[in-house]
């Protein structure tokens, strides 16, 4: 029996969640936010990645492919809006990818409301806070 790993993933500006624009993003940390997921899931092995670096991202996502991770939790970021590579990344991998964001990027701006990287994921889950991430492994429990 091999226990089910999940990849949680943030992408650029993420690891400042707490302390940035807590008004849209909340004050809590992904660090004390992923100790209470692990308590939720204790039979889930849950990886934390967090990068600044789309390229680092692309090559966390394509380790998927060796490692047994059996899906990701993905929130990119500015580079959701932005990211041909990311899109092109999630359609090589085995597993499903759900792309999640903590604001409902569609009471934002414009830019905001584009993705690329939707088409390539299972669902999509935005605007719940940090439990936008608790909802995305939902999904992937139900898979
Ligand atoms: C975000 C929304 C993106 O538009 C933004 O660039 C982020 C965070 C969210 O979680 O709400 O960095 O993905």
């Amino acid at each position: 029996y091999r226990p089910m790993k999940l990849l949680i993933m943030n992408g650029p500006n993420l690891n400042l969640l707490g302390q940035r624009e807590p008004s849209i993003y909340g004050t809590g940390t992904m660090e004390t936010y992923m100790a209470e997921l692990q308590k939720l899931y204790p039979a889930v092995e849950l990886e934390y990645f967090q990068s600044n670096v789309e390229g680092l991202m692309i090559d966390r996502l394509q380790a998927t492919l060796r490692d047994g991770t059996n899906g990701v939790v993905l929130n990119a970021g500015a580079y959701t809006h932005t990211s041909i590579a990311l899109g092109d990344c999630i359609r090589s991998l085995a597993c499903p990818v759900v792309e999640v964001h903590i604001s409902n990027v569609y009471q934002r701006e414009e830019y905001r409301h584009r993705s690329m990287i939707s088409a390539a994921c299972k669902g999509i889950i935005a605007g719940f806070g940090l439990h936008s991430y608790r909802l995305g492994i939902e999904a992937l429990l139900k898979d």
